[in-house]
């Protein structure tokens, strides 16, 4: 059997035979720029301006890759920033029709105070198939990697999936590390998993970078629990989806009016949102470039002339992790880092 290609949009296009494009080698031009951008502000103690920078440089550089994309996870409208919104249209308008969720700085605080952490993070996956929270901003999250991913569970307790996690990596309870956002709120979390005998490992902020880390085999972290943003749970879920392991959720609405909009557009609220639920489909990109130096990738850093990124590309159908340097030269970097 032959495939008709020129029926196909080019993103996601299957060979019978030879290999297809990875729309992630070129998104990850996006969140290069997006990170040299915000990088400039790194320190200044200016997280709008950071958070600014990035958009501007992703939305411009989007426009260049061959895809017609909705923006269906926008990272603006929790604290207000400026942001790629939702509904936004973005790419060349030519090619594949898809889902994109931005984060253009995971970590918006972390860059302006100089902390470890901060990415710049893309998502994109084959249109429609990218879970609409209906503007619910948190949701309580477990993650973990491969091994336990089929035996974990949210809705059993701390203890026991903490167990479970040890079970299946061969390891003590007491060696494993679980990454919590560090926040009043959890508490109660951090409590129960010491009682259980691990260890917690904070995250400032983050969770995308701490979502990963948890999936990831070889980072020293083992899972990570608590609530945290949805638009980073659906963006970590696009990356799982290439990392293997699990993200499980729970809409986690505040106030009557979020939890009324979350029921009229016909949420389960007692759900477990599982990785397939949060994206549907099984062709999606993931990339990610370094703002600040972290656990999973250097940040940016500047040579006399050029300007050094950290980025890692996935692509869930192939399973493909890349992680890329890239070396930038000044002149070129200028135009879309907007130099104060
Ligand atoms: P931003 O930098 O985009 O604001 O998000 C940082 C972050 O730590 C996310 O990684 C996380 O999911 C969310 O905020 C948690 O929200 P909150 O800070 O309100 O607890």
């Amino acid at each position: 059997m032959t495939t008709d290609h020129s029926q196909l949009s080019p993103a996601l296009a299957v060979g019978d035979t030879e290999p297809d494009r990875n729309l992630a080698l070129e998104l990850v031009r996006v969140t290069e720029a997006a990170a040299i951008a915000a990088g400039h502000w790194v320190g200044n103690g200016d997280k709008n301006s950071a958070d600014g920078a990035a958009v501007d440089a992703m939305r411009s550089l989007l426009s260049t890759v061959n895809l017609n994309g909705v923006v269906v996870i926008g990272e603006g409208e929790k604290d207000e920033a400026p942001m790629l919104y939702n509904g936004e249209k973005v790419g060349s308008g030519q090619g594949a029709e898809v889902d994109v969720a931005v984060d253009p700085v995971d970590g918006t605080r972390l860059t302006a105070l100089g902390y470890n952490n901060a990415l710049s993070v893309l998502a994109v996956a084959e249109r429609g198939t990218m879970f609409d929270p209906s503007a619910v901003f948190y949701m309580e999250k477990l993650v973990t990697g491969p091994a336990a991913a089929d035996m974990v569970d949210l809705r059993l307790p701390v203890k026991q999936n903490l167990h479970l996690i040890a079970k299946a990596e061969g390891k003590k309870i007491s060696q494993l590390n679980v990454a919590v956002l560090e926040r009043d709120r959890h508490k109660p979390l951090v409590e129960e998993i010491r009682a259980a005998g691990a260890r917690t490992r904070f995250m400032l902020d983050g969770d995308v970078a701490g979502a990963i880390s948890a999936a990831r085999e070889g980072t020293g972290v083992d899972a990570l629990m608590g609530i945290g943003g949805t638009p980073e749970g659906i963006v970590a879920a696009c990356a799982i989806k290439a990392l293997g392991g699990v993200i499980q959720g729970r809409l986690w609405p505040q106030g009557e009016e979020e939890t009324q909009k979350a029921l009229d557009a016909g949420h389960d609220l007692s759900r477990v949102l599982s990785t397939n639920d949060l994206v549907t489909s099984d062709n999606c990109f993931f990339v990610a470039t370094g703002v600040t130096d972290g656990d999973l990738l250097k940040g940016v850093r500047y040579a006399k002339d050029r300007v050094l990124t950290q980025s890692i590309v996935m692509r869930s159908k192939s399973g493909t992790i890349r992680v890329v340097d890239g070396e930038h030269r000044n002149h070129k970097w200028e135009s879309y880092a907007r130099l104060a």
